[in-house]
């Protein structure tokens, strides 16, 4: 059994994912890391040399490997969830958890960010809000649980998962 975050750039699946894990005794695995190590890039060059549908069948190849071993929180990345054989990996393999965030609190979690290749060019809240809009119906299609992270640190909210009693709880059908 595994825990999948999912949910937009900077709603922190990998911060609450790494305190998750902790208090799971769990270990904590990063998809979009294992992608960067596989391909010995980081993920803004390879979308910029390879571009994005190589990046999602690179993010769907990792994610899948990593779905072979258990007892992992897995933080995966925010585009994870629009490939429906990704959600199917990840719901054979382990429970769902959907971090849901405002727009207003992911511009402000990202307002520095200089990695993120989905956020260059437009001004970042038309962005963001863009992004949350077309994903919303994705994200809550996926997720088994929903967890509000707007104004809580990422030890709240893992604090909030690990006391919902999900490991305990069945799939959604
Ligand atoms: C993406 C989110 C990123 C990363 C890539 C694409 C997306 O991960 O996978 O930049 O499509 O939302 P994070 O959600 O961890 O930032």
């Amino acid at each position: 059994m595994n825990v999948y975050l999912v949910g937009m750039m900077g709603s922190g699946k990998s911060s609450t994912g790494q305190a998750l894990a902790s208090l799971l005794d769990l270990r904590f695995v990063d998809v979009d890391r294992e992608i960067q190590k596989s391909e010995s890039a980081a993920v803004a060059e390879i979308f910029e040399k390879k571009g994005e549908p190589y990046f999602r069948e690179a993010e769907s190849r990792e994610l899948e490997r990593v779905s072979r071993e258990s007892g992992q929180v897995v933080a995966t990345g925010g585009g994870v969830v629009l490939k429906e054989s990704n959600i199917r990996v990840m719901r054979r393999t382990g429970k769902i958890v959907y971090l849901k965030t405002s727009v207003d609190w992911l511009v402000s979690r990202l307002a520095h960010d200089t990695e993120r290749p989905l956020l260059k060019g437009e001004d970042l809240e038309v962005r963001l809000g863009k992004l949350a809009r077309q994903r919303a119906s994705y994200y809550d299609k996926a997720g088994d649980f929903v967890f509000v992270t707007d104004g809580k640190t990422p030890e709240a909210v893992a604090v909030e998962i690990s006391a919902s009693g999900l490991l305990n709880e069945k799939n959604k059908s």
